[in-house]
């Protein structure tokens, strides 16, 4: 498979009053051409700042890539100039962001919004590009395409203006598209069919999706492979069969046991104990050992480093050592 984005040993931190954030601590990870990665995990941990950083979208002066590479096309993303990423982001790596509203202009019809869109990164004629704007509000399934264009956000209903942020993030055909929790503020019935025009557009269109969610149906349903996020750190990746059937790490066991099933009689949700480690000063070790039932006394001295369980099946943590498999047997 052709590895379309490739993260390397990633760290982030914000510098705030109360001292440095380090919200992303050695991040790596792959996406390949044509697949859809989710990546899960609990508030606060690091999904939308990785995101960012893919984009350029980290603020200006209170950020920093301490370290780590972004490759994509050749180049490194962590280090290229705001001019260069401009021309990235939008064309070849597209954004859906969670409240469709604020990716709008509330000022401009949406025909004008997409059209301009295109011809920012697109050396179109404004006909071509009206082509272009109208082939992609039918592509994400609005009725009465034409007619919509001429419409504002505000006489859209929630699940339409999320087609039409799908859509005006799709028109420069770009490789890559980053979804963050774009389903979180639509109902349930209209999740599930923009999920599905998700699964459709990467069918027909061959885009790579990251898709951050703290949603595990939401990963059910359309991811190829999931990276699940604890405190700044990727601890467990793998295929989706992997990680709800198999998973290692346990934190993601937890995760996993924090869905209720239909078939459960107590149908109620059961969170992870405790809280997630304070980001100004990282706990050394495992940063899940104060809430995990399995810690030992090396967890919270020494971090465990991934190990592949399986192929491609990677989890960070100590039981997974040949020495305490011994211990747990
Ligand atoms: N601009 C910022 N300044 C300071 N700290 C920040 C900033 N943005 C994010 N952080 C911190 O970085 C950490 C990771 O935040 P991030 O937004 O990536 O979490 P997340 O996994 O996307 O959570 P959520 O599920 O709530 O969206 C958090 O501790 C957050 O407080
Ligand atoms: S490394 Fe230790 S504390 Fe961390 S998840 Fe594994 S067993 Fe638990
Ligand atoms: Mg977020």
């Amino acid at each position: 498979m052709t590895v379309i984005l490739q993260v390397e040993d990633l760290h982030v931190s914000f510098k705030t009053y109360g001292g440095q954030v380090k919200a992303v601590r050695g991040v790596s990870f792959c996406l390949h051409k044509g697949e859809t990665l989710a990546v899960v995990g609990e508030s606060g941990c690091g999904k939308s700042v990785t995101s960012q950083s893919i984009m350029g979208l980290l603020p200006a002066y209170t950020s920093e890539i301490t370290n780590g590479r972004i490759l994509f096309g050749g180049s490194d993303l962590a280090s290229m100039d705001d001019r260069s990423m401009r021309k990235i982001r939008g064309a070849d790596i597209s954004m859906i962001f969670q409240d469709p509203m604020t990716a709008l202009n509330p000022t401009m019809t949406i025909g004008r919004q997409m059209t301009e869109g295109i011809m920012e990164h697109r050396k179109l004629s404004k006909q071509q590009a009206k082509a272009k704007a109208l082939e992609m509000m039918k592509l994400v399934s609005i009725p009465n395409a034409e007619l919509r264009m001429k419409q504002y956000p505000h006489e859209f209903s929630g699940g339409m203006r999320q087609r039409i942020v799908i859509a005006m993030a799709l028109v420069c055909e770009p490789q890559i598209l980053i979804a963050d929790e774009p389903t979180t503020a639509l109902d349930v019935t209209i999740q599930a069919q923009i999920l599905e025009l998700f699964k459709d557009i990467q069918k027909k269109t061959g885009v790579s999706i990251i898709l951050i969610t703290h949603d595990l149906g939401v990963v059910a349903s359309v991811a190829d492979r999931v990276a699940v996020m604890y405190a700044g750190k990727i601890i467990e990746e793998g295929t989706k069969r992997d990680i709800f059937y198999r998973p290692h790490h346990p934190y993601t066991q937890g995760l996993l046991h924090s869905v209720p099933r239909l078939d459960d009689e107590a149908k109620e949700l059961l969170p992870i104990p405790g809280t997630p480690p304070d980001l100004f000063a990282p706990p050394i070790g495992c940063a899940f050992a104060s809430r995990c039932p399995h810690a030992m006394v090396v967890c919270g001295k020494l971090y465990p480093g991934s190990r592949e369980v399986a192929k491609g099946h990677y989890a960070d943590c100590w039981l997974l050592d040949e020495r305490a498999k011994v211990l747990h047997r």
